[in-house]
């Protein structure tokens, strides 16, 4: 689905070319590309599998929080999970109507929970509540401004974490993990949200895990969630269940199972557990922008000293941590390819860590034209909002592409901003 192609050996994303962007000054490298319109048809390819039963596709901003983005997603009707208080004000900002959202973590402040409760005439759509912990805490903030807090209960199914394709940093619904209500707790949540006015249960949710490239963890948790949704909706008036994002990507070893493939199979576990009746909510963040953004990078130089050979570039694992932080693998590609004949690079940023390291892939020898810019695919999730200054170094730029050219984009960081940063504490 990503709209990339070679026209004469110059990569382009959206018919845009990436060695324009990558040389035009006002942008340079490392920066950011995403196809606007590519998460726009991502969003409504994933919509479209529920054809028009209630839903709601409450996208993860942690996954790409860029406005452009997010404004995107709004107005093709997505929702917001956010975690944090300035994700929640993002979505806002953006568009997404706060009964949209929904707020997740294990921790959110008293500040946060403020917004939450706050925000519009009633506050966000449901805080997803993940510890028994947390109720009184919301309870006290509703109750502080006269308001009833929506929650909903973000249930622990304790998947088996073998079962989960996906690298263990990034399983959440197994009993090790921080996240959600445990099952061992839940007649105690039940207990405290049902005595209490100020908090008012419509929904229940679970969330397995990311980059799932099969549907069998996705639906043991759906289905653990519905045989619990069945038994507390004779107590509480619930809205709605939400069975999670964690949708995969092809990251270059394929993925044969497309968002709207997982949400039909829990739409029709739904309507078998009769529970059609109820909105299903699913909370993707990678899916809608994984494939839809690359990192456009500049070749610093070749280090060769056989039989290793590198190639140097000016990204780095503090402008796409993915690969640092869990050993992703992201296929990178020269932008242009005049046909040279390739050899394996092991590509390397510039950042003082041995864990900044792109793996080996396979790019130009010197050729007529020597390489210049390689891109680095699939990087429109967890990249740039992962990204931070960490050795001095600029925030990259961001560029937005819709209808074949550049809508808008976020400026380069600059050094200067840091270095000023970093002198803010005067001593004295
Ligand atoms: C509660 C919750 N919802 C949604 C997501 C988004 O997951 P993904 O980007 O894999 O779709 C996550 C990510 O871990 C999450 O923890």
């Amino acid at each position: 689905m990503p709209a990339l192609r070679r026209s004469d050996g110059v990569l382009e994303l959206g018919s845009v070319s990436l060695a324009d962007i990558a040389r035009d000054p006002r942008f340079g490298t490392p920066t950011y590309v995403y196809d606007l319109d590519g998460i726009a048809a991502e969003a409504a390819e994933l919509k479209s599998a529920f054809d028009d039963a209630p839903h709601l596709v409450a996208y993860a901003v942690k996954a790409n929080s860029a406005g452009p983005i997010v404004k995107v997603l709004a107005a093709t009707g997505c929702g917001a999970d956010v975690v944090s208080g300035a994700e929640l004000l993002l979505a806002v900002a953006c568009g997404v109507p706060a009964a949209q959202i929904v707020f997740s973590g294990v921790a959110k402040t008293d500040a946060e929970l403020d917004l939450a409760i706050g925000v519009g005439d009633s506050g966000i759509g449901a805080i997803q509540v993940e510890s028994v912990e947390e109720l009184p805490r919301i309870s006290a903030r509703a109750t502080a401004v006269g308001r009833v807090a929506r929650v909903s209960l973000r249930i622990n199914p304790a998947v088996d974490m073998q079962a989960l394709d996906t690298h263990s940093y990034i399983a959440t619904g197994h009993d090790e993990a921080k996240f959600g209500v445990p099952l061992a707790s839940v007649t105690d949540a039940l207990g405290r949200i049902e005595g209490d006015r100020h908090l008012r249960l419509v929904g229940v949710g679970s969330h397995v895990g990311s980059q799932l490239t099969a549907t069998d963890g996705y639906l043991a948790s759906a289905s653990a969630l519905f045989t619990f949704a069945r038994e507390v909706r004779a107590r509480f008036d619930l809205t709605f269940v939400d069975a999670g994002g964690g949708f995969g990507i092809d990251y270059g070893d394929g993925c044969p199972v497309r968002p709207a493939d997982f949400m039909r199979l829990t739409r029709k576990l739904q309507r078998e557990m009769g529970l059609d009746d109820l909105a299903l909510y699913c909370e993707p963040g990678r899916s809608l922008v994984g494939a839809h953004g690359v990192l456009v990078a500049s070749v610093i130089q070749r280090k060769i000293a056989l039989p290793r050979r590198w190639i140097m570039i000016d990204a780095g694992m503090n402008d796409l941590m993915r690969p640092a932080l869990y050993q992703a693998r992201h296929r990178i590609v020269p932008v242009v390819h005049a046909g040279e004949a390739m050899t394996a690079y092991r590509v390397v940023g510039p950042v003082c860590e041995s864990s900044d390291d792109f793996g080996v892939h396979d790019l130009p020898d010197s050729g007529p034209r020597e390489l210049r810019e390689v891109a680095i695919l699939d990087a429109g999730a967890y990249g740039y909002s992962m990204a931070s200054r960490y050795n001095g170094r600029a925030l990259p730029a961001e560029v937005f592409l819709r209808g074949g050219k550049v809508l808008t984009s976020t400026p380069r960081g600059s050094v200067d901003e840091w270095v000023q940063d970093r002198l803010r504490a005067p001593l004295s």
